[in-house]
């Protein structure tokens, strides 16, 4: 895969992950409901895991040699996840978010399987985390 290819996609996954740290964000502040206390501490690691993940995957792209997105309006344009337009119910917020998480993994994996090694070695714990998260916001989910 040419650097460029692997620049383009980081840059996705960057705006994606950016957008998916706010959502978090916003989720943490405004969820309510009975399972209030246990989802607003979650959500609290959840986003905080997220922005130390920013770093490292514009990082990523200056040591490709490439300038990373940076303006919340690149990363409107060049996000995945969409933002949430109103605030949802607690169990609606895990829905989203577990269909967030689920994607980055996938398209992690995707550029993974053909990308540069440090790449990879960016890609593949980052790969782990989304679906470790995955797993906890479906356990919730579960009747
Ligand atoms: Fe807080």
């Amino acid at each position: 895969m040419k650097t460029t290819d692997i620049v383009r996609e980081l840059s996705e996954i960057l705006a994606s992950n950016y957008i998916l740290y706010i959502k978090t964000q916003n989720y943490h502040w405004n969820v309510t409901g009975p399972a209030f206390f246990g989802l607003h501490a979650m959500l609290e690691k959840m986003y905080n895991d997220l922005f130390t993940a920013n770093d490292d995957i514009a990082e990523r792209i200056r040591a490709l040699g490439n300038f990373a997105p940076g303006t919340a309006s690149e990363f409107l344009k060049l996000s995945f996840v969409d933002e949430p337009t109103e605030i949802p119910s607690a169990e609606k917020m895990v829905e989203t978010l577990l269909a967030d998480h689920e994607k980055m993994a996938e398209k992690m994996k995707k550029l993974a399987q053909n990308a540069d090694e440090g790449t990879q070695d960016l890609l593949s714990p980052r790969v782990a985390t989304h679906e470790k998260t995955a797993w906890m916001l479906r356990s919730f989910l579960a009747k």
